[in-house]
């Protein structure tokens, strides 16, 4: 990189410029774990929105217990095991075989609708972009073949090479490792638990507000930057932004 190019430089020396690595987080970032809302409500009629929250939460509680524990299962059993959690406080009666379909479609859920535009833009710049996430690395790309997001990518970094789970230090260190020791790593997330994981790990890290009512955890710990798209993120992390000026 010679510097007189018209790759986009990223903040602090444009004399000098440096190129940002992202780390976009996927579920709840990228991919709607709500896609699933559709089919639910055909079988559980109005709970379905709640019942896919539940079982959101119950997901990543699974995780953090099992990191804790050091009692490792990969992410999509803690998926199984939060989708049978559900399926008892909801009393909800599902067959093995619909159960099967919702499982199966989280290898195919929904991207969000800004997604596409702002990865491309993002690469444009020659900024470098991989996928982060507690998912193995075999579910993370189907999900993200299933919407044409695969080739924006260097990489596909997944936690399950490291037997745990975000928000343990070791696997924001793992992916800095990873992706190259750039001396300007972002995380980009729409889980705050895992913006607090990657800054207090020594990451930068975009909170991507997608709704008005997201809380953030009340940590004494910021995010870098807050938007409420990933188009705003680009944006917002213009070239040539001194640092520092975030708002
Ligand atoms: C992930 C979790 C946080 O994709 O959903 O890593």
């Amino acid at each position: 990189m010679d510097g007189s190019g018209s790759q986009g430089t990223w903040v602090n020396r444009p004399e000098e410029p440096v190129m940002a690595t992202f780390a976009f987080d996927v579920y709840g970032t990228l991919i709607d774990t709500d896609g699933v809302v559709p089919q639910l409500c055909e079988w559980i009629g109005s709970r379905a929105e709640k019942f896919s929250k539940t079982w959101r939460s119950k997901q990543l509680e699974y995780s953090f217990r099992r990191g804790l524990m050091r009692q490792y299962e990969n992410f999509a059993l803690c998926t199984r095991q939060a989708l049978e959690y559900c399926c008892t406080d909801y009393e909800v009666s599902l067959s093995s075989e619909q159960k099967d379909t919702l499982l199966q479609s989280y290898r195919s859920l929904p991207a969000f609708a800004d997604v596409e535009e702002s990865l491309g833009a993002l690469q444009a710049e020659g900024h470098h972009l991989f996928a982060f996430s507690n998912g193995t690395s075999e579910a993370v790309e189907e999900v993200l073949h299933a919407n044409g997001l695969f080739e924006w990518f260097e990489g596909v970094v997944s936690c399950d090479a490291l037997k745990t789970f975000k928000p343990d230090p070791d696997v924001y260190h793992y992916f800095m490792r990873e992706a190259g020791d750039s001396k300007d790593a972002w995380l980009v997330s729409g889980n705050p638990f895992d913006v607090i994981g990657a800054i207090s790990a020594g990451m930068k890290s975009a909170w991507l507000k997608r709704t008005d009512k997201t809380v953030f955890d009340p940590w004494g710990i910021e995010p870098t930057v807050t938007v409420a798209t990933l188009s705003k993120l680009c944006e917002k992390l213009d070239i040539n932004k001194p640092k520092g000026t975030y708002e």
